[in-house]
């Protein structure tokens, strides 16, 4: 039997298709690579001196994902494959919700006709909203999103919490992440964002090698200890682990069930950037600008969820955060090119 992984090319999905075949799993990734290249995988497969099966396609292309459940036998989905940028989703939200949702419900009809129940989706702390007390909590109902983004991922996990209420063979766990960042200690797989970043640590990367100037603080006025928002970073290989503690516990779970994957503490931008500058000796010039709309001024995670029940937890700090990123871009200044 194989872990099915969709988006396994990208960023989060590259690092969890690792740390499966690292534990000898099978793996089948499905990758349209509008947001990713085929030399992840082929650099994974180095790393884990294993090979996964790899799909180049969509899944919203029924035929073949028709093709690939009758081809490999699949235990499970893990389900990252998604379009990401909250502020593209603004200006394209039929984009995002055909992609996301609407991709996910054409993956959940195919799996059922396969016969396939185990899912784990890519959620996110996006899904509770500007009017959720901090630190985040699963009880705390889901709602209010600001960007089609966010309420593509609150849409789908609607739309697997009533499948659930439905089919009493599915079992699915939404992950909540938080502010996924850093890279493999190998520095062979990382983010590589396509253009200039939208996210915090890609950029300040970007500037350390000199692709970019400065980086443009967003906001010094919150109200928040040194006037910078606050947000709770996980280190990628963490949020990997994350997935495969999820993957054990899908036989436990009943229906449709939610977990916050954080470190639970909230980083400011200005000690993102002390941390990056120790961890590379670079400089890093940046300047306070407006505030960038629908940003909040701080969250972070009530883990104990996950750390109780999943039996997992952050082992990695800001450190090994700001190395991995570093290591991964001063290796691969062109990403993956
Ligand atoms: P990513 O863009 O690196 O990975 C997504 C992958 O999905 C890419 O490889 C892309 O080519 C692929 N893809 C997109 N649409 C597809 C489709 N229709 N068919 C097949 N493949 C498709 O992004 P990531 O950072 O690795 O994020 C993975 C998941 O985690 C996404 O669902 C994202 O929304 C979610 N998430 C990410 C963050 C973050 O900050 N990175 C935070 C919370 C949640
Ligand atoms: N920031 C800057 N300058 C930049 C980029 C970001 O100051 O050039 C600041 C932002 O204002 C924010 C912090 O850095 O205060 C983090 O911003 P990111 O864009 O890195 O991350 P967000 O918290 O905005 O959002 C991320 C993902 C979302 C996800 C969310 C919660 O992009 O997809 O975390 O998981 F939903």
């Amino acid at each position: 039997m194989a872990i099915l992984v969709t988006g396994g090319a990208g960023y989060i999905g590259s690092h969890t298709v690792l740390a499966l075949l690292q534990r000898g799993d099978d793996v089948v990734v499905l990758d349209n690579l509008c947001n990713a290249s085929r030399e992840a995988i082929n650099r994974v497969e180095k790393l884990a001196g294993k090979k996964a099966t790899f799909v180049e396609g969509d899944i919203r292309d029924r035929a073949c994902l028709r093709d690939l459940f009758a081809s490999n036998s699949i235990s499970a989905v893990i389900h990252f494959a998604a379009l990401k940028a909250v502020g593209e989703s603004t200006r394209m939200p039929l984009e995002y919700y055909e992609n996301n949702v609407a991709g996910t419900v054409v993956l959940l009809e195919e799996m059922r006709d396969a016969g396939v129940w185990n899912f784990i989706f890519s959620s996110s702390a996006t899904v509770y909203g500007a009017d959720a007390p901090v630190p985040y909590v699963e009880t705390t109902p889901i709602g209010g999103t600001t960007s089609p983004y966010g309420t593509s991922k609150l849409m789908t996990e609607f739309v697997m919490r009533d499948f659930a209420k439905a089919e009493p063979k599915f079992k699915a766990i939404a992950l909540r992440y938080f502010n996924p960042v850093g890279a493999h200690e190998s520095g062979e797989i990382g983010e590589d964002p396509a253009g200039i970043p939208n996210n915090l640590l890609p950029y300040i990367a970007q500037v350390a090698i000199g692709r970019l100037e400065k980086l443009g603080v967003f906001g010094g006025d919150y109200d928040t200890p040194d006037g910078t928002c606050l947000r709770d970073y996980i280190h990628v290989v963490d949020l990997a682990e994350g997935h495969l503690k999820a993957l054990d516990y899908l036989s436990k779970v009943e229906g449709y069930t939610a977990f916050n994957l954080g470190g639970g503490k909230g980083v400011s931008v200005l000690e993102m950037i002390k941390a990056f500058e120790k961890a590379s000796g670079k400089a890093i010039p940046f300047e306070i600008k407006p505030r960038r709309d629908g940003d909040l001024p701080a969250f972070w995670a009530d883990a104990s969820l996950a750390n109780t029940t999943l039996d997992w937890r952050v082992t990695r700090g800001i450190d090994e955060m700001m190395r991995d990123t570093w290591n991964w871009q001063s290796k691969n200044p062109d990403g993956f090119r």
